[in-house]
């Protein structure tokens, strides 16, 4: 019986097609759910050609009510059924009684070597600060922004003429090479570390 893997997106989407993409074959999980606060998020439409099944709770109708957001992108997930859940360019920070629900079972991916540049605009502050590296990191997801336990990193060469979308552009492909990574083996069990290249 496959594990099932709930995605959060709120845009492209193109880590859920990563994603969803390597959970074929003899990959011990199957994507179950693709959801978005946005409804406007290009991911859904890429997630429907894929044939997997998409929701949308939008955070706007809720304003600063974040416990009913939370409430209810609760209850689109307890529909599906996920055994994990995964982050991928998920732009709504989650409460800790959201967090603490699904501990232990939901990932992020997040374009820094964590833990520096928790966050955003992580591209231009390691450039502005001089780094000769940068890269993205795939994390169990606990109450602290960016911070739970590393599950895997990719590193690749920050160069002198590089601005934060030259960067960015050389980071996301790694990310679609980690997060896969990353994702079968926690299905599988394994929370080993690992690190790219
Ligand atoms: C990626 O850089 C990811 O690290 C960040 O959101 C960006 C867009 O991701 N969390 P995607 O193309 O929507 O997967």
């Amino acid at each position: 019986m496959s594990l099932r893997v709930a995605i959060l997106i709120s845009g492209s989407g193109s880590n859920m097609v990563a994603l969803a993409r390597s959970m074929q074959g003899d990959h011990p999980a199957r994507p179950c759910l693709v959801l978005s606060n946005r409804p406007d998020a290009g991911g859904l439409a890429r997630a429907s050609e894929m044939g997997i099944p998409t929701a949308v709770v939008d955070h706007r109708p809720f304003g600063a009510n974040r416990a009913a957001f939370e409430g209810a992108l609760q209850e689109a997930l307890a529909a599906a059924r996920p055994d994990l859940i995964a982050l991928a360019g998920f732009m709504r920070i989650l409460g800790p009684d959201f967090v603490g629900a699904h501990a232990g079972r939901m990932l992020n991916i997040h374009p820094s070597l964590l833990p520096k540049y928790r966050g955003l605009d992580t591209h231009a502050r390691a450039i502005a600060a001089g780094d000769s590296e940068a890269g993205c990191t795939v994390h169990e997801v606990t109450p602290a922004l960016d911070d739970g336990p590393i599950l895997g990193q990719a590193r690749v060469p920050v160069l002198p003429e590089d601005t934060p979308e030259t960067l960015a552009a050389r980071v996301l492909p790694m990310e679609h090479r980690l997060y896969p990574l990353v994702l079968r083996r926690v299905a599988m069990g394994d929370k080993t570390p690992i690190t790219l290249p």
